[in-house]
Formats: structure tokens, sequence, C-alpha cells
């Protein structure tokens, strides 16, 4: 394969778990377009043929299949028979089928059911750190950043809030199902976890239908151009499995990135309390700086010259917005955490183009209720140092996935 490199592109290995932005920048300089064999996939590093490939959404498709295993033994075969098969929807598919949904998803996404949602967030970042012992320590992703988000995503789409850790272990089970290297038995574990999370979908859709409310699913199922028939249950499942994968453990790694940021930084926490208008900026920023979503995938549709290298066709390739972000030919001084940057909303984190993040302005809304309130209530936050942030071992998301912190 060409473009194979004299050196390692791995940034799930130390140090670069921890700190992937100098590989990166090495990448940048020296193969900007490179093919790694270790993943099978060609990363795309610079910030302007990034937003290139996900312009050319004719030769670069986002169809893939996320959660269905690969050559499954029979018996996993035959328990999933009894779930819906997995439809592209929105983030794995192209257009035009891509093109319809999103037209509906965004049509019930009003930004009036999203404003809406203030209070709550801010009802359950309250009762969280009301939990809180007046001095004393926790960890601040189990306690916070993970329960905030899908807490959120289960009231916005019209979930019981009680369903939120069955929804967890039915998500992670959903990733260890498509993942290469799960064995039979956990396969098969795993795919009857898949069928019980959608029976459950699909009884909150029957539920839905006889009794519409004024939440995410009842606008989903109304949804229709027209024309045009509305979704059927099999796409509803699929879609609602998108969006609460998409919804919850990004904004988790967004919380938590931006409490690492601000965790070496207590003076901008402090300032938060003179001037509410700096959060807003502090998010963008941190944004910019670490990406929640490092990357996303796409498959060539025919052998495509980019950045100096030959992609063959049907090669899987990762837009690494993560790099992107640090591009000195689009930022200066990258590495620096910089508020005040004029263009920092450039980043590349929510997307761009028609895959575009729909969530943006909810992810955003979350974040800016718990740092505001954390900078409220613990002033005197510290990081615990005998417990350093460890991170999550993936090549598309990056967080911490434990943040231990002190106060007094
Ligand atoms: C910090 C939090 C979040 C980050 C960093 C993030 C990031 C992204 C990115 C990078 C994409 C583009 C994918 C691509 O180009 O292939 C995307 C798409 C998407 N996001 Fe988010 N997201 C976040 C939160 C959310 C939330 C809270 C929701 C829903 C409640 C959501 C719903 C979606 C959907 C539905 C898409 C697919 C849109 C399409 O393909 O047309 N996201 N997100």
């Amino acid at each position: 394969m060409e473009s194979a490199l004299p050196w390692v592109f791995n940034r799930l290995e130390p140090p670069y778990l921890e700190d992937p932005y100098p590989l990166y920048a090495r990448a940048r300089r020296e193969a900007p377009v490179l093919y790694s064999p270790e993943f099978g996939l060609w990363f795309v590093t610079r910030y302007d043929d990034v937003w290139a490939v996900l312009k050319d959404t004719a030769r670069f498709s986002s169809r893939f299949l996320m959660r269905t295993p690969a050559d499954a033994p029979p018996a996993v075969r035959e328990v999933l028979q009894e779930a819906y098969p997995e439809l592209p929807m929105l983030v794995n598919d192209d257009p035009p089928s891509h093109t319809r949904t999103r037209s509906l998803v965004s049509r019930a996404f009003a930004p009036r059911l999203v404003a809406a949602l203030e209070p709550s967030v801010r009802a359950i970042v309250t009762r969280l750190m009301d939990g809180f012992a007046p001095d004393g320590g926790v960890d601040l992703i189990a306690e916070l950043a993970y329960p905030v988000p899908i807490e959120i995503i289960c009231t916005l789409i019209g979930l019981p809030v009680e369903a939120r850790d069955k929804l967890k272990i039915w998500t992670d089970d959903l990733v260890t199902l498509g993942a290469p290297g799960t064995d039979g038995d956990r396969q098969l574990a795993c795919a009857r976890s898949s069928v019980a999370f959608q029976r459950y979908l699909e009884a909150q859709i029957e539920a839905r239908r006889s009794a519409p409310r004024d939440d995410l699913l009842s606008a989903l199922i109304k949804a229709h151009a027209d024309g045009e028939q509305p979704l059927d249950v099999a796409e509803l499942v699929n879609l609602l499995i998108v969006l609460i994968f998409a919804g919850h453990e990004t904004t988790t790694n967004l919380i938590g990135n931006l409490l690492v940021l601000l965790l070496a930084r207590p003076e901008i926490l402090r300032a938060f309390r003179d001037d509410p208008t700096l959060t807003d900026d502090v998010i963008t920023e941190g944004l910019r700086m670490d990406a929640p979503v490092q990357g996303m995938f796409r498959t060539t549709t025919e052998e495509v010259a980019l950045g100096g290298a030959r992609i063959p066709a049907g090669a899987q390739v990762m837009v690494l917005f993560g790099s992107a972000n640090r591009d000195e030919a689009v930022f200066s001084d990258p590495d620096q955490f910089d508020p005040a940057r004029s263009n920092n909303h450039r980043h590349l984190s929510f997307g761009r183009g028609i895959h575009a993040c729909l969530g943006a302005s909810l992810a955003r809304l979350e974040a800016r209720i718990v740092l505001d309130t954390v900078a409220e209530r613990l002033p005197n936050l510290k990081l615990d140092a005998s417990r350093p942030p460890t991170y999550v071992p993936s090549l598309m998301h990056r967080g911490p996935q434990a943040l231990h912190v002190v106060w007094s």
C-alpha cells in the first residue's frame, strides 16, 4: 500500500493516548494524508484536506454499517433475525436518502425543543451537585459529565430518565457486538441485548403513537414531507439508536475535556463568575483544542488524489477533526488555549457540510450550564494529583474516562 510511513502513526499508544497532538503535527508536516497498516485506514490531517473530503460526498461516502458484526456465527445471526436490520441513518448515510431523513429530523429537532431543555439541564446539574460533600472529592465524569447528557437525551427524545443506565448498557453492548475481536459468547449476549434494546424502543414508539407528547419522538413519528410517507418503525428504531449514540458520549467527552483544560487554568474558571459571556468563548476554544469526536470515517467510491497521496477506491478514510483544529495554516499558535482567538469558531469538531452535527446547540447548552455551576459552587476545585485523568482508548472519541477532583 502506498504512503506507508517509516514511523508509526498510532494515537492509541502512549504517550499519544494522553496527548495525540504532537503526532498529528508531525503527520501534517511530513505525510498529511497517510496510510496506517496497523488500522487499515487512511488518515487525513490537514484542515483544507479534511474540508475537501467532507464536501465531496460523491467520492467520500458515509455509508458503513456500524453495529452489524462481520462473519457472525449462526447462533448470533439467529438471534439478530428477531431485530430490525441496521439501516444507514443520517451519520452513516448518503444522499438522496440522507437528504430525506435529515430534512425530517431537522424539522423535528426544533430550536424551541432544545431551548425548552434549559430548565431540565439546570435541574439535573443542581440535583447531582447537591449530592457532593461540602469538603471532598468526586470523579467528575461518573458524577456529572456522564449523567447529564444521558438524562438530557432521554428528556429530549421523551424516554423515561430511569432508563438511563439500561441505555448505557445497551449502547455499550451494541458497540461490542460490531467490534472486531469480540468472541462468540460475548457476541451472543450482545445480540440478545440488541434485540432487548429494539423491543424497548418499539414499545416507546407504540406508546407515543397512541398518546403523543411534546417531545422529539412524537415529532419524529409525525414528521413527513409533502406527499411522502412518515418514517416507519424500522427507520424510527434505527434513528433513535443513532440519536442516543450521537447525543451522550460525545457530550460527556466535551464536558470532560473542558474541565481538564480549566483545571489547568483555574483563573479562567474563577473569571466566569465576573464575566458570564466568557463561557461561550471558552467552550468554542475548548472544542477547537480538544475535539470530543477526533475523527469520522468515510469510504472512497473511486481512486482520489489528496494531499500528495493517491487513495485507492474502496478505501476506509478517517478525517481527523482533532488535527485539522490544530492546523497552523488556519490557527496561529494552535497549541495555545486562547478563548479570545478571533477564528476559533472555524473548528471542525461538529463536522461541517451535509452531516454537520444536529445536536451542537444542545451540547453547548449542557456544557455551559455545567461549567457555570461548577465555577459558582466549587471555585476551589483542583485535580486530585495522585490520580491523573486516563483517556478512552478509542480512535473516534476522546475524553477522560475518569477525572478525580478535590475541593475545600
Ligand atoms: C459535544 C458533543 C457533540 C459532538 C462533538 C458531536 C460531533 C458530531 C460530528 C463531528 C458530526 C459529523 C459526523 C460526520 O461528518 O460524519 C455529528 C453529526 C451528528 N450529530 Fe453530533 N456531536 C455532539 C453532540 C450531539 C448531540 C447532543 C446530538 C443529538 C441530540 C447529536 C446528533 C448528531 C446527529 C443526528 C448527527 C448526524 C447528522 C447527519 O449525518 O446529517 N450530536 N456530530
